[in-house]
């Protein structure tokens, strides 16, 4: 099994990344660097070890939560299937196993919301992973009015604090957020989130929990 430190420092892994955070950048979409990349990893691996899958599982996960957002180094559009075939050679190359590396492959590819569908323990960890990294230092251009910043923008500059909790006896996967209701109201955050909550739902229901969400300390689904 490959170790993440040993995936951290490959000189591959840090190009393609390199050129993912500068694509992004150009774009002027939210963060989805290193900073993005190590927090899925570890929160992917938090849902299945507090759900008390094998140490194995746990790894995949991180691994597939680190390189989740590799395919934006290619192209934005279809970024869950470009990086998932990227990942793949990637890990094979690095002498992972191919049956491991293609559950990562699977994951990666369904991780996005436009057509990510939960079909493994591993994809649905790194699906609710993903959907719950909402933080305003993810917004990286310089926003003159926060006011005028178009929605996207504002839901991530009101979110001062979001996390997971993993209630393994009830069954229930929560994710926490703490917005500034004078930034973005809590309307906003469900326009934007409605479909990412739904992918959530389904993801949790894959893991046999319940999804709940609670934005400031207000218990919404
Ligand atoms: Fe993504
Ligand atoms: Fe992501």
């Amino acid at each position: 099994m490959i170790e993440l430190s040993a995936l951290k420092a490959d000189k591959e892994v840090e190009a393609i990344m390199t050129m993912s955070e500068r694509q992004i950048e150009v774009l002027g979409f939210t963060e989805h660097s290193r900073r993005h990349s190590a927090i899925v990893s570890k929160w992917s691996g938090d849902i299945l070890r507090s759900l008390g899958k094998s140490a194995e599982r746990v790894r995949l996960a991180e691994i597939a939560g680190y390189l989740h957002d590799i395919g934006n180094g290619v192209n934005r559009m279809d970024h869950a299937q470009s990086g998932a075939i990227l990942a793949y050679k990637i890990l094979t190359r690095m002498g992972m196993e191919a049956e491991p590396a293609a559950e990562i492959m699977m994951a990666i590819g369904n991780h996005d919301e436009q057509y990510g569908i939960p079909v493994s323990d591993i994809s649905s960890a790194l699906i609710i992973a993903d959907k719950a990294d909402v933080h305003k230092s993810r917004v990286k251009k310089n926003i003159a009015n926060v006011y005028t910043a178009n929605i996207h923008d504002r839901v991530n500059l009101a979110a001062e604090r979001s996390y997971l909790t993993v209630e393994k006896e009830k069954s229930i996967i929560t994710l926490h957020i703490e917005i500034d209701t004078s930034i973005c109201s809590v309307m906003d955050y469900f326009e934007i989130y409605f479909g990412r909550m739904k992918l959530c739902r389904r993801a949790a229901e894959f893991l046999s929990c319940r999804f709940s969400l609670v934005i400031n300390g207000v218990v919404l689904v």
